[in-house]
């Protein structure tokens, strides 16, 4: 049987394709099954810290048998596009299953799931109709209530540059001011230690992604289930341009020796089946409309995303760490 198999494989796997994914989730796996089962085009699997596969890529230069590079936060994608790993990519298929908003204008990459980044309120310390917005965060009423962490976490740089993009550099150099003059505590940890802060009391509003608070709500631990019980949810910006939305991404590698399969391996990614499975491994929603959402998400029921490019994300970069650090919020 071992000679059968070993021999099957030599005949099968003349077509593969190489991906450098900065994503750990173990539902990923069944995701390349499926892509391999579909096409009959063998996975390989490098794994690694977003900047480590860049310098990785760049460093095998013209030798990188790199054909996807696969990542999350449309910061670090566009960091990748700003270091040449990116080709472009023109696919009927993508073009037609992902909305405008997920498109790099030159195909170079492209969002396959989504994230957003919420108001956290403690259920008995706190009336949600006082924070709608995330401008509110910044207002003179809230002062020593707010968590969240780092200025230079990606994940509120790239919430800086949306701001920027819907209200300017000046507005969101305030903004950013108002948060840091809010702050309950210097800024710590990552974003679930935010909302534990929350639970506790120790702040009575917070910022963070949703995937944590729903690994709390989904947790093994009672005791984290019980946190998550004590704080409540609010989607900003639902009456003007919605709730800032992040990316899960990926694009096709400028030197990739398998261009066709990377190609499909996209375009699969862009299907019913794949869109949920890269969804669910980390609580994400879906960008193809109509596919199947997490029961959590699913009884948030429907709310606004802020559509805006994500490339935005990425130009904005620079300015928004200028701006963050401009403020004072550390
Ligand atoms: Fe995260």
């Amino acid at each position: 049987m071992g000679i059968a198999t070993s021999m099957a494989v030599s005949t099968v796997s003349a077509q593969e394709v190489n991906i450098y994914s900065a994503r750990h989730y173990d539902s990923d796996l069944a995701l390349y099954n499926a892509f391999t089962e579909q096409t009959g085009i063998k996975v390989n699997i490098i794994e690694g810290d977003s900047d480590q596969l860049i310098q990785r890529i760049k460093r095998e230069g013209i030798a990188s048998p790199a054909d996807i590079l696969m990542t999350i936060d449309a910061g670090r994608l566009w960091r990748a596009e700003q270091e040449g790993v990116f080709q472009s990519v023109e696919s009927d298929v993508l073009n037609s299953r992902l909305p405008d908003s997920m498109r790099h204008p030159d195909g170079l990459w492209f969002g396959f799931s989504q994230r957003v980044r919420v108001i956290y309120y403690n259920r008995e310390n706190f009336d949600p109709s006082q924070a709608q917005r995330y401008e509110d965060l910044a207002s003179a009423d809230f002062p020593g209530d707010i968590c969240v962490r780092t200025s230079s976490n990606i994940y509120n740089q790239s919430l800086l540059s949306s701001m920027i993009e819907r209200r300017g550099v000046e507005e969101t150099q305030e903004w950013a001011e108002g948060i840091a003059a809010n702050l309950a505590r210097d800024p710590q940890g990552g974003d679930t230690d935010q909302i534990l802060a929350v639970a506790a009391g120790e702040c009575d509003v917070a910022l963070a992604n949703h995937y944590y608070y729903v690994r709390l709500l989904k947790s093994d631990n009672p005791a984290q289930r019980e946190a998550a019980r004590k704080v409540g949810i609010i989607f900003p910006n639902q009456d003007s341009y919605g709730t800032h939305a992040n990316v899960g991404g990926a694009g096709l590698v400028t030197t990739s020796p398998n261009r066709e399969e990377a190609v499909k391996f996209l375009e699969f990614l862009a299907s019913d089946e794949a869109q949920e499975m890269f969804a669910v491994g980390n609580n994400e929603f879906p960008v193809v409309p109509g596919v199947f959402k997490d029961p959590v998400l699913e009884s948030w029921g429907n709310f606004k995303i802020d559509e805006i490019n994500i490339t935005a994300l990425g130009v904005n970069n620079p300015e928004s760490v200028r701006v963050a650090d401009r403020s004072g919020w550390r």
